[in-house]
């Protein structure tokens, strides 16, 4: 079978189905934030990846809720802080329970049984047991056009290992194995981590851009 298909003539819900069923596995940023009361606030954003790597930064696309920003945006933009979790394989069903429609006052780290443990740069807590979390403070807000969602983008400024994470102390590689990842999928499906192949890059390419 073969098909070709023009954005413009779907649903926007036909949109997002073929998007996020074609682009997998995606990585989850797990986002904690605080409101300007100081409420904590915790859900899950799978529009994520790492942007760079000199400075550090980590984008996540957030859309909008009832025609308002989602309590994460809010957040952020009182706060300009906020550290992004990253979710092993142990975490996934309560990565999920975070992300239900919780109206703002509601704390999703004891609704999910979760402990918060206190950055040390910014005054936004991460999940303790996260196999690794980063502190971020905004570095841009980008808008979208006539998405709904924006980009915000972060820079790390601390970056927390957990404790089961094997990383060489030399070149800070970390063992994929010790930090057990969990890849979204279409829907509600998600994967843990498979096979994995090793592939040398052609002679030349030193990598430098991911
Ligand atoms: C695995 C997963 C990934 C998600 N990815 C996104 C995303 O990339 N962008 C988004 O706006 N919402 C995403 N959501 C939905 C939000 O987590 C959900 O709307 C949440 O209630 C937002 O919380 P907040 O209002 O506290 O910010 C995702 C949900 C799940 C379960």
């Amino acid at each position: 079978m073969s098909a070709l298909i023009h954005p413009k003539e779907l649903s926007a819900r036909q949109r997002y189905r073929l998007m996020i069923s074609l682009v997998v596995p995606r990585p989850i940023g797990w986002i904690s934030t605080r409101s300007a009361d100081g409420e904590r606030n915790l859900a899950p954003f799978s529009f994520f990846n790492a942007l760079s790597s000199s400075p550090m930064l980590v984008g996540a696309s957030l859309g909008r809720r009832g025609g308002g920003p989602k309590d994460t945006l809010t957040n952020i933009r009182q706060t300009g802080v906020f550290t992004v979790n990253l979710v092993g394989s142990k975490h996934l069903d309560a990565m999920v329970r975070t992300s239900g429609e919780f109206a703002a006052h509601v704390d999703e780290f004891s609704d999910a049984g979760l402990q918060a443990a206190e950055s040390e740069r910014i005054d936004v807590p991460y999940v303790a047991d996260a196999v690794a979390a980063f502190e971020c403070r905004l570095f841009r807000e980008v808008d979208l056009g006539a998405s709904p969602s924006v980009l915000v983008i972060g820079e790390v400024v601390a970056v927390h290992l957990g404790q089961d994470l094997t990383m060489d102390p030399e070149t800070y590689h970390v063992d994929v194995a010790s930090l057990d990842p969990v890849g979204r999928l279409g829907g509600d499906e998600y994967t843990l981590l498979g096979e994995v192949r090793v592939v040398g890059r052609p002679e030349g390419d030193a990598g430098g851009g991911g």
